[in-house]
């Protein structure tokens, strides 16, 4: 069995046999369990929000729970995790299943119908369900400031939250949430803030990030809040160009960064065709992994061209179906000023140190041949 092989069955950091009490609790688990820190690079040559990193390369909102997973990564070699997405208040998670395998043939276009399973084989694809739960501040803010003082020189640890929409429904008081969420994530002492615009648009039947004239109050008024600290926002796949277009003119010019994608919507049903994911509200959920790789490929290049066409500055995390290290340099050659997994870190811990060493043999092979060796 060659090595890489050997890393893609390795056990996940996160258990989807476990409920997320439990994973949150007890993990990580596998090699996240029982991590030593990280080497100190030799040299630095990349920079990411303008702050220095030695590989461009992390894990995106979402897998890494708590503090523990966080510093886990970091010790793990990569360089930019991100703390997953919190609120400013305890918010409870959708039921137990939240992961499941699913089969898709090639790669997951919208609107498509999924059968779920418990064979998380390559290349592995997975439904994600919480629902963002969160804990209070009380506790995510001191255990997040903790995460973020383990980096060392080239690492950096990002902050993720969203807005809750209070039971007035006042959009008033939901853009002030995120105002509230922007300055708490900021206070832990995180290198960048994210937010989290691919969230439903509470209130609406639509994604926040498509509704253009609100995403742009949301980050006006997260922008007053931070002081300088980076902003990048996470965008879902837009299918549409003039979309996409219209959204970044209004809100390319105020962040320093668009993450994308977050997952593919589809139905999830099991082996009988029933709903795979109890509760009302489930039976649609979000695809990521391998099968979602060309839609996140796509966005890279789109944001890129976009951004020179419309003169902005702002930098690109490529994320979505990154599983080894050609994902890594697919996402880079497509115009990701970083790139991002989740999916396929959770089932291959090793994945940072594998894309490190090829780039490391990169960067020595010119040197190599003028050698002659
Ligand atoms: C277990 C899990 C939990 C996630 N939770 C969040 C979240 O809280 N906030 C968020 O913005 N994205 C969340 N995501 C989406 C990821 O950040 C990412 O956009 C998506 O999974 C696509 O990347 P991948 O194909 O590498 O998994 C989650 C993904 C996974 C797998």
């Amino acid at each position: 069995m060659d090595k890489v092989v050997e890393c893609m069955v390795s056990e996940p950091f996160y258990d989807p046999a476990k409920s997320y009490q439990d994973n949150f609790e007890h993990g990580p688990f596998g090699l996240f369990a029982d991590t030593q820190p990280h080497s100190l690079p030799a040299s630095i040559a990349h920079r990411f929000l303008g702050l220095p990193v030695e590989l461009p390369f992390g894990i995106p909102a979402g897998p890494l729970l708590n503090g523990r997973y966080v510093k886990a990564a970091l010790d793990m070699g990569f360089s930019v995790p991100v703390y997953k997405t919190v609120r400013t208040r305890r918010y409870a998670c959708h039921p137990w299943p939240n992961v499941l395998a699913v089969r898709v043939d090639g790669d997951l276009k919208p609107g498509r119908r999924l059968v779920a399973s418990e064979d998380y084989s390559e290349p592995i694809s997975i439904t994600n369900s919480f629902g963002v739960p969160s804990y209070d501040p009380d506790f995510w803010q001191p255990d997040m400031a903790d995460a973020a003082a383990h980096a060392l020189p080239g690492q950096m640890v990002v902050g993720s939250f969203q807005g809750t929409l209070p039971e007035s429904g006042s959009v008033e008081e939901y853009i002030a949430d995120f105002r509230l969420g922007a300055r708490l994530v900021k206070e832990t002492g995180v290198a960048a803030v994210e937010v989290n615009l691919s969230c439903p648009n509470e209130g609406t039947a639509h994604l926040l990030c498509f509704d253009t004239a609100r995403s742009r109050r949301v980050v006006e008024a997260i922008q007053e809040e931070l002081d300088g600290v980076p902003l990048v926002i996470k965008t879902a796949y837009f299918d549409e160009d003039a979309r996409l277009e219209a959204f970044l003119r209004e809100v390319g010019p105020v962040v320093q960064g668009i993450a994308a994608i977050n997952t593919i919507s589809a139905e999830i049903v099991d082996e009988r065709g029933e709903q795979a994911l109890p509760g009302e509200g489930r039976l649609r959920s979000g695809v990521c992994g391998a099968a979602v790789q060309w839609a996140g490929l796509a966005m890279a290049a789109r944001l890129k061209r976009l951004r020179a066409a419309l003169g902005l500055s702002f930098e690109i995390v490529g994320v979505g179906g990154v599983h080894d290290a050609a994902g890594f340099a697919a996402y880079r050659a497509a115009g990701a000023d970083a790139v991002m997994s989740a999916t396929g870190a959770m089932w291959n811990p090793r994945l940072a140190l594998e894309v490190l060493a090829g780039t490391a043999a990169q960067a020595v092979s010119p040197a190599m041949q003028a050698v002659g060796a």
